[in-house]
C-alpha cells in the first residue's frame, strides 16, 4: 500500500498540514509506505496547456518540482490533498498541481468511457481549512472535486475532513481522531 500526501497550505505547522500529517502517521500504523510533499517548497509551474500531453506525450511535458509528484501518485493507492481555503476555494499552491493533473487525462477525454491514464480503484482524501466556522459557508469546494477524481480520475472512494474556524488543532482531538480513523479505515480496505 502506498500513500502520497500533498501539502497545500504555506504553513508547515498549520491546521491543514497538521490533521494531514496526522493521518499519515496512522497509515504507516497499518503498515503503509508514505511519501509526503510540502508544495510552498517545490518550484513548479501551473499547467501551459500545451496540449503535449494530449498530442505527443503521455505525460506532462513540464519538467519540474511536480515531475515525482505526478509520478508518485499515478503509483500511489491512496492520495491525500491538504489545503487552505484561500478566497473561497483551494491555495493556489494546491491549485497549480491540480492543473498539472490535467496530465493524467487521455486525449478523447471528453468522450471516452475510461477517460483517465491512472490505474482505476485508487482512493481521495481532502482536508480543507477555513477560517469561517460556519460549515455551510464554503461547502461548495469539495462535490467539485470529488466529482473530478471519482468520475473523471476512475478512483473509487472520496473523503473529506474540515476544519472550520479551528484556531488550535490540538483543541480539537474529534478532527484529529477522525483523520486517524480515516486512514486506518482506507488502509484496511487496501
Ligand atoms: C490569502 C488568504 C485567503 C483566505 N481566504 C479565506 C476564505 O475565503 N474563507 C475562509 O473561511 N478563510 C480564509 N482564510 C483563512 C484560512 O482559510 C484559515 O486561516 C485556515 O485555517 C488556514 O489553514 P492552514 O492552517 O491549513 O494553513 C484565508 C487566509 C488567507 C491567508
Amino acid at each position: 500500500m502506498k500513500t502520497v500526501c500533498v501539502l497545500g497550505s504555506p504553513r508547515e505547522k498549520g491546521i491543514s498540514t497538521a490533521i494531514a500529517n496526522q493521518f499519515c502517521a496512522a497509515a504507516e500504523s497499518m503498515g503503509s509506505e508514505v511519501r509526503t510533499f510540502f508544495l510552498n517548497k517545490l518550484r513548479y509551474s501551473g499547467c501551459q496547456a500545451c496540449m503535449a500531453c494530449k498530442k505527443t506525450h503521455e505525460r506532462c511535458a513540464l519538467e519540474d518540482d511536480l515531475t515525482p509528484v505526478l509520478d508518485a501518485i499515478a503509483d500511489a493507492d491512496l492520495l491525500l490533498l491538504a489545503s487552505p481555503v484561500y478566497f473561497g476555494n483551494v491555495s493556489s499552491q494546491l491549485k497549480g498541481f491540480i492543473d498539472r493533473t490535467y496530465s493524467f487525462f487521455v486525449p478523447d477525454f471528453v468522450t471516452n468511457p475510461k477517460p483517465c491514464r491512472l490505474k482505476p480503484g485508487k482512493k481521495v482524501v481532502f482536508v480543507l481549512s477555513q477560517g469561517m466556522p460556519d460549515e455551510t459557508a464554503f461547502a461548495n469546494i469539495y462535490p467539485w472535486y470529488e466529482f473530478v477524481f471519482l468520475q473523471r480520475f476512475g478512483f473509487s472512494e472520496s473523503r473529506l475532513i474540515r476544519a472550520c474556524g479551528v484556531r488550535d488543532i490540538s483543541k480539537r482531538q474529534d478532527l484529529l481522531g477522525l483523520a486517524e480513523n480515516t486512514a486506518r479505515e482506507l488502509c484496511r480496505l487496501g
